[in-house]
């Protein structure tokens, strides 16, 4: 699938402002569609029938378990970074994690995630805005962060702050669609080479199962070396 059906597919199923984020959206405009969206986002996703929350927490568990091997998993203190309504905390839930921050650029994306009654702090900033004065360096030993590296969205500048938050040693587990791949590969690898992070895992993973939409998306699992 390429770029213009998957926008066709975002249009349908997430709306038109979605389907036409780019380089040039704003970040006001992004939080005003997400607050807009927070409401039916759920029912959207069902709808699209999303596929990629269980896997990618899985893949973040799978890799904490090699990396933190005697810590209860409740005592893992994971920030899902572009949190929204929550689904990935539910995953994470299921698994036996709940020492769990919840970060988004949209308050009323938030106040859903809240409902759910999943995360014990919430933090309304922008990841392309750092540093992120309420995060302490290496304040977490994960960061999860799914659907949310795309265009429009967080700039792959974004990295720097994300591996900022986590601790030495600790994890950040990402999803991108493989089209979406451009920037962040390169400050992916750029932040390889200066020896920040290391890739644990890259693997595929399904994305959304309806007919019309991407099928898979690619998750990555980084180690930090320094922050
Ligand atoms: C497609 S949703 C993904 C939500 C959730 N992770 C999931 O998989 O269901 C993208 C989320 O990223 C948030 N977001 C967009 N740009 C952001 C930014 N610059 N900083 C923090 N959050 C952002 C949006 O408000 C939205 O909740």
């Amino acid at each position: 699938m390429d770029k213009e059906q998957a926008k066709a597919g975002f249009t349908k199923y997430f709306g038109a402002k979605t389907g036409n984020f780019t380089k040039e959206t704003t970040e006001d405009e992004v939080k005003r569609i997400y607050d807009e969206r927070s409401r039916t986002y759920d029912q959207e996703h069902l709808a699209a029938r999303s596929a990629y929350h269980k896997p990618l927490a899985e893949c973040l568990h799978k890799t904490l378990k090699d990396v933190f091997l005697d810590k209860p998993n409740d005592q893992i203190k994971i920030i899902d970074a572009g949190a929204g309504t929550g689904l990935i905390g539910v995953e994470l839930k299921k698994l036996g994690y709940t020492n769990l921050c919840a970060l988004d650029i949209s308050a009323e994306m938030l106040k859903e995630a809240k409902e759910k009654e999943i995360y014990n702090e919430f933090i309304c900033a922008s990841l392309s805005e750092p540093p992120i004065p309420q995060i302490e360096t290496g304040q977490f030993d994960a960061l999860i962060c799914a659907a949310t590296l795309f265009e429009g969205l967080v700039r792959s500048s974004a990295f720097v702050e994300m591996i900022r938050m986590v601790r030495a040693d600790g994890l950040l587990c990402f999803n991108i669609w493989e089209k979406e791949l451009g920037d962040y590969q390169e400050t992916i690898s750029e932040l390889e080479k200066a020896g920040k992070w290391i890739c644990s895992s890259k693997q595929t993973i399904p994305m959304y199962a309806a007919e019309d939409m991407p099928k898979e998306t690619l998750a990555f699992v980084y180690k930090v070396l320094r922050n």
